[in-house]
């Protein structure tokens, strides 16, 4: 166990370094990169976080704090968890957190990142391709 966690916070440090450690900080703490990248999607079913560079600042800072999306949806009325954590936890972020988020997913975050971020799913959640045999009954 103790070398697993160490394995673990090996693998996190290789995750930090970036020219934005406030936004790449941000990322990881509050959630995106774990809802998007790193859970089951029959759990969640998040798009990957690529979709941020679609949106601009503006359009980005309307999400953060109201959960409605570029489109114009209104996701928390949907019953949707990103409408809930906008309007619950984002809506605190300052302006200047949410730049800084913004600048991290359109300048810093990749479409490889989010895919090495995915390969933690069968760890987390014991795929039954990963673990069949293991599996607790
Ligand atoms: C609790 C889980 C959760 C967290 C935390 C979370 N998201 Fe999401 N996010 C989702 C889900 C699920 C969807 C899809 C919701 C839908 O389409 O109704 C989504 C959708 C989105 C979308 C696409 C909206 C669109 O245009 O359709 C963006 C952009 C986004 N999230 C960015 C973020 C960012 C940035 C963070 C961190 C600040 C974050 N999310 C944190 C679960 C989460």
């Amino acid at each position: 166990m103790r070398r697993f966690g160490f394995v673990m916070a090996s693998m996190l440090y290789a995750t930090v370094a970036t020219a934005n450690p406030a936004g790449e900080h941000l990322a990881y703490t509050v959630g995106c990169v774990n809802c998007h990248h790193q859970t089951d999607k029959s759990i969640i079913n998040a798009p990957p976080l690529m979709v941020v560079r679609t949106y601009s600042l503006p359009e980005f800072r309307k999400l953060m704090k109201t959960g409605v999306t570029r489109a114009g949806r209104d996701m928390a009325s949907q019953g949707s968890v990103m409408g809930f954590v906008a309007k619950e936890q984002f809506a605190h972020f300052t302006d200047a957190e949410v730049a800084s988020l913004y600048d991290y997913f359109t300048k810093d975050w990749t479409a490889q990142r989010g895919i090495e971020e995915e390969k933690k799913i069968p760890i987390y959640f014991k795929h039954p391709a990963a673990t069949t045999k293991s599996r607790p009954k």
